[in-house]
């Protein structure tokens, strides 16, 4: 097999060390490896396998003549906007974890269980979807093609490291001095997150919606390739470190019984389903930490309406929600020789 020269881009942050773990973890063919930050970390060495790979600063010469072929961006939207069509100008597939391009039409938005067949119209960018569309679409798509759902009533409890290392920092920090009675500092939430409940994630636009419930809408529409579907979103952030949460409604055309729901998803690929109340079991953040699955449970006909199901979807935020579904994307590449 063709090794590749592979770039992480934000590779000092929580997503992109993700990304390198699981570039490493899943055996991905790179010959090397290139680590790109700010100038704050220039010459900062991070671990990769037994090497040591020191951090360079992003320039607007980093991609020219590099023969890099995959480059995983997840430095922020402003980074990509302006270093992402560079890099597609020097030849390099951008996967871009950031929302800068998610929503161009020239850029592919995958998930690579629901529409991997969007790759291949790649322009030099493809977009990773938002953590917490990722793992929905995950549960929503066998369902889907076992019968067309017409509305998705989701609200999510998200954890701090979709927010960053400094956010889950901030966790540990205003925990400890919550506990301690010491003055608690608020940096990169709007309120005190330690022991709450935060339902804003990113601003608020007219309608009274925020960025991130927007997000929901509009991306699992393209992923899924239905303008048609209704989705009504609340996005909470809660004092998780990692795994983001969901509470899942949908209406579907026909009916699916909680047995059939149960049979599909067991099949679905990407999917792990938890469920048997009896034993109290149901999937919990906690346990699907560094997990590659979407995980469903507490599947429920929802009896105030003709065709409805309730489930709980957790996920792995930095890894199903980020980094894998970036890896899967540019395995499948490899795979159908898309590069
Ligand atoms: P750095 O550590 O040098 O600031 P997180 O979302 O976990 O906070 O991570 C953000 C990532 O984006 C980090 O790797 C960070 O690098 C990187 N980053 C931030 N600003 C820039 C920039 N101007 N150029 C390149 N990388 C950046």
């Amino acid at each position: 097999m063709s090794k590749y020269i592979v770039a992480v881009v934000g590779a000092t942050g929580a997503v992109g060390r993700e990304m390198i773990k699981t570039l490493l973890q899943r055996k991905f063919p790179f010959k090397s490896l290139r680590l790109f930050a700010s100038s704050r970390s220039k010459g900062f060495k991070i671990k990769v396998g037994e090497r040591e790979v020191e951090v360079e600063e992003l320039t607007e010469d980093s991609f020219t003549n590099s023969k890099i072929q995959f480059a995983l961006f997840s430095a922020g939207a402003d980074r990509s906007k302006k270093f992402a069509p560079l890099a597609a100008k020097n030849h390099v597939v951008v996967i871009d974890n950031s929302s800068a391009f998610r929503m161009d039409e020239d850029v592919p938005l995958v998930v690579p269980e629901v529409n991997p067949d969007d790759i291949k119209n790649h322009k030099g960018i493809i977009a990773n979807p938002n953590c917490s569309t990722i793992q929905m679409v995950v549960a929503l798509k066998p369902l889907y093609d076992a019968s067309r759902i017409r509305r998705v009533v989701v609200t999510t409890f998200q954890s701090v490291s979709g927010a960053g290392l400094k956010a889950m920092n901030e966790l540990r920090t205003q925990s400890e001095a919550y506990l301690q009675n010491a003055q608690i500092v608020i940096d990169k939430f709007p309120y005190q997150i330690a022991f709450n409940c935060i339902p804003q994630i990113g601003d608020f636009m007219e309608d009274g919606y925020s960025k991130e419930e927007e997000k929901m809408v509009l991306e699992t529409r393209k992923i899924m390739g239905d303008k048609e579907i209704r989705i009504s979103p609340t996005t909470v952030r809660v004092p998780v470190f990692t795994g983001h949460s969901e509470s899942v409604n949908i209406e579907t055309e026909t009916k699916i019984t909680r047995k059939e729901a149960m049979a599909i998803l067991k099949k679905a690929p990407g999917v792990t389903v938890v469920d048997d109340v009896e034993k109290l079991k149901y999937p919990l953040p906690i346990d699907c930490e560094g997990k590659d699955d979407v995980f469903v449970g507490r599947i429920r006909e929802d009896n105030s309406v003709e065709n409805g199901l309730n489930m709980w979807v957790v996920s792995d935020n930095l890894r199903k929600g980020a980094a894998l579904n970036a890896v899967q994307i540019a395995e499948h590449m490899v795979k159908k020789k898309l590069v």
